[in-house]
């Protein structure tokens, strides 16, 4: 705690005992209850309006979405997405799920938990980026129609559109550039989602991109199309 009674931002709440004394003899100004837990998280405002960032950018923050299995192309599709965009005036960003489990997601495994909490932490990041007026490619297999739903709720009201990208197992198996199906085939991966852990297909996508029979050129293309109907142009 600060001089100023201000509590740090990343304190969400702390046990308070009256043992220690009340607040008010070493921290004036601060007021917690006699005991107990006690909620301290306070939400500080941005000087800078929604308003002001989208006449920057010309265009409002929203998240793409992919989700598929591994090998369907949502790393290929978030890559060329993402030049495509940026050539035509928008700011865009992709998080690869991939990507991510060197920095924000290294301490997960592929545990069904840890899993969970990938996905959720993407999506709030994903959400972060909106915040920030980016278009933000968000390529996970996120295997969970519950997990994804929970991205969009962290998106909180911003655009938010679902691209299943459509490659069933076989072809994902055939094109399998890591060799992770051949390491789960053989038992030497566990847990591999198509193998031996589900894929919830979606139910209702806001777009169904057929990686399987499609060029990855064709891919974004009809991704392309789509967006540039919803996001706002740039000139
Ligand atoms: N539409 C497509 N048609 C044919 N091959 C594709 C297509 N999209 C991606 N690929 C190839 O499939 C493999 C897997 O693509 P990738 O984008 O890494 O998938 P993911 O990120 O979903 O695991 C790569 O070798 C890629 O070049
Ligand atoms: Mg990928």
């Amino acid at each position: 705690m600060n001089h100023s009674g201000n509590l740090p931002e990343q304190t969400r709440s702390i046990m308070f005992s009256p043992e220690h004394g009340q607040a008010g003899d070493h921290c004036p100004g601060t007021r917690l209850p006699r005991s107990g837990q006690a909620n301290i998280l306070r939400r500080v405002s941005h000087q800078v309006a929604d308003t002001e960032r989208i006449a920057r950018s010309d265009h409002a923050g929203a998240i793409v979405w992919l989700t598929g299995l591994s090998g369907s192309g949502k790393s290929t599709l978030a890559m060329n997405l993402e030049r495509k965009l940026f050539d035509v005036g928008f700011m865009v960003y992709v998080l690869d799920g991939d990507n991510l489990r060197h920095g924000l997601n290294s301490d997960l495994d592929f545990t069904p938990q840890s899993r969970r909490e990938n996905v959720r932490r993407v999506g709030e990041t994903a959400a972060l980026f909106a915040d920030a007026v980016f278009v933000c490619i968000a390529a996970s297999i996120s295997p969970h129609a519950m997990d994804r739903d929970l991205a969009r709720s962290a998106a909180k009201g911003r655009p938010f559109f679902e691209f299943y990208l459509q490659a069933e197992i076989a072809t994902c198996e055939r094109r399998d550039p890591k060799g992770l199906y051949c390491l789960a085939r053989n038992g030497l991966l566990r847990d591999f989602t198509g193998i031996d852990a589900p894929y919830d297909v979606p139910a209702a996508p806001d777009l169904v991109v057929d990686s399987a029979d499609q060029t990855p050129e064709a891919c974004m293309e009809s991704s392309f199309d789509f967006l540039a109907r919803r996001l706002r142009p740039v000139r």
